[in-house]
């Protein structure tokens, strides 16, 4: 089936096939054509151009995008979107002064949400997470990356990789899994992380990699979680299985996990929410993205990824949800560009890139997704009228997109 939307204010992000991903000052640019005509096939981009060259009209199906912009479906490379119920009670407690760490202190946290999750079984988990995975496709994600971390048992992560699986099968959008066994210690292994680690590398691992049920592999790198040492043991052993790393690293410290993961060769390196002059050194040296995730800052009142530092060092930079109950019960990448742009001071066009192209770097599929190029899937946004791209960051808290289309056919 072939698509044809015309008229189009202006189509954004065109890009050739070779690019992989915008670093640095290049971040800036942002390709577009005005009053555009764009086509599609099946599932793929086919043709696009200025309406001059617009193929006959009157031979397809047509869409007409008069005053509305067009661009690529987002790419969420962090989220933890299967998740067994919330912690809307967390949230309070933190507004009435207790911090993120004393309610993870005393068993509330991640360990919350993985006793929910091991008390949930796997039909009724899918059915949560299938639902939230609907809601931000209507938000205009077209592909997402997914962790597991909250079954911290054998059973339990294995039940959420499964998911990822149920997920991947059946919905259209692209879909990511990675293996976050070390997100916390649970009660059980309470300090006895080495023994934890065992577990994980002699009992979760092997068949992770049999079923093949995921592709990357995180560890929470952090104070009071996973030592460089602990990250390093996980790291070196989910690479034997074939698993490439992507690390939550620097979200309240910076003590070498950057360089870590570098050294390990970390497709990503996540959060950065501190960062030191070496880290950035680090990062220069590598293919390693570094992503920043503004809505889990807003949501802890915790500082954000210093995105200028990054950027005006000439590296790339993607933008993605978070994703979770405990730091970011929410999906939504248009809220992410906005408080990007308000917070951190990056430009729309770089939010634009480092939530399209970067994104899709960051979870290893920029060959397929993240740009309006010939031959890419057909994951396309339609927005509502409006005045430019800038307004889209602008008008934050307002839904500008009016039309979501995955695989070439219309989300409705
Ligand atoms: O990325 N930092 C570690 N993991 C999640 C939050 C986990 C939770 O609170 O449930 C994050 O922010
Ligand atoms: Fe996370």
């Amino acid at each position: 089936m072939r698509l044809l939307i015309i008229n189009i204010k202006e189509l954004l992000q065109i890009r050739d096939i070779t690019i992989i991903k915008v670093s640095g000052k290049k971040m800036k640019e942002l390709p577009t054509i005005k009053n555009a005509f764009l086509l599609l096939e099946n599932d793929i981009i086919i043709d696009y151009g200025n309406m001059n060259d617009c193929p006959d009209v009157t031979k397809e199906n047509t869409i007409d995008a008069t005053g509305r912009l067009v661009l690529p479906t987002w790419c969420d490379s962090h989220t933890h979107i299967v998740y067994a119920g919330n912690r809307e009670q967390e949230f309070v407690d933190r507004i009435n002064g207790l911090s993120y760490e004393e309610i993870a202190n005393r068993g509330g946290g991640i360990l919350n949400s993985a006793e929910k999750l091991q008390n949930t079984t796997e039909d009724e988990l899918y059915k949560q997470s299938l639902e939230r995975v609907q809601n931000v496709v209507k938000l205009g994600t077209g592909a997402i990356e997914i962790k597991s971390g909250y079954g911290l048992t054998v059973e339990s992560e294995l039940k959420m990789l499964r998911v990822i699986k149920r997920l991947k099968e059946n919905t259209a959008i692209k879909i990511k899994a990675t293996f976050l066994g070390a997100h916390a210690i649970p009660k059980a292994f309470k300090g006895n992380t080495n023994g934890y680690i065992d577990l994980i590398i002699n009992d979760m691992l092997p068949i992770i990699a049999k079923e093949n049920l995921a592709e990357y592999i995180d560890v929470f790198c952090e104070k009071g979680y996973f030592s460089l040492e602990n990250t390093e043991r996980i790291m070196a052993v989910g690479k034997k299985h074939g698993l490439i790393p992507k690390i939550h690293v620097n979200q309240f410290n910076t003590f070498g996990g950057v360089e870590l993961a570098v050294r390990y060769g970390a497709l990503s390196v996540d959060h950065l929410e501190e960062l030191s002059e070496s880290d950035v050194v680090a990062l220069k040296e590598s293919d390693t993205i570094p992503v920043a995730l503004p809505s889990c800052s807003y949501f802890l009142s915790i500082p954000y990824t210093p995105a200028r530092k990054l950027i005006d060092a000439g590296l790339p930079l993607a933008l993605a949800t978070d994703y979770n109950p405990g730091s970011t019960p929410s999906g939504n990448m248009n809220f992410v560009i906005s408080t990007a742009c308000i917070k951190m001071k990056m430009t729309p066009e770089e939010t634009i890139n480092a939530a399209t192209i970067n994104g899709a770097y960051a979870m290893g599929i920029s060959e397929n997704y993240g740009s309006i190029t010939k031959g890419k899937k057909a994951n396309i946004i339609i927005t509502k009228e409006v005045p430019s791209y800038n307004y889209l960051p602008y008008a934050f808290g307002e839904n500008h997109i009016d039309k979501v289309i995955i695989n070439g056919k219309l989300v409705v």
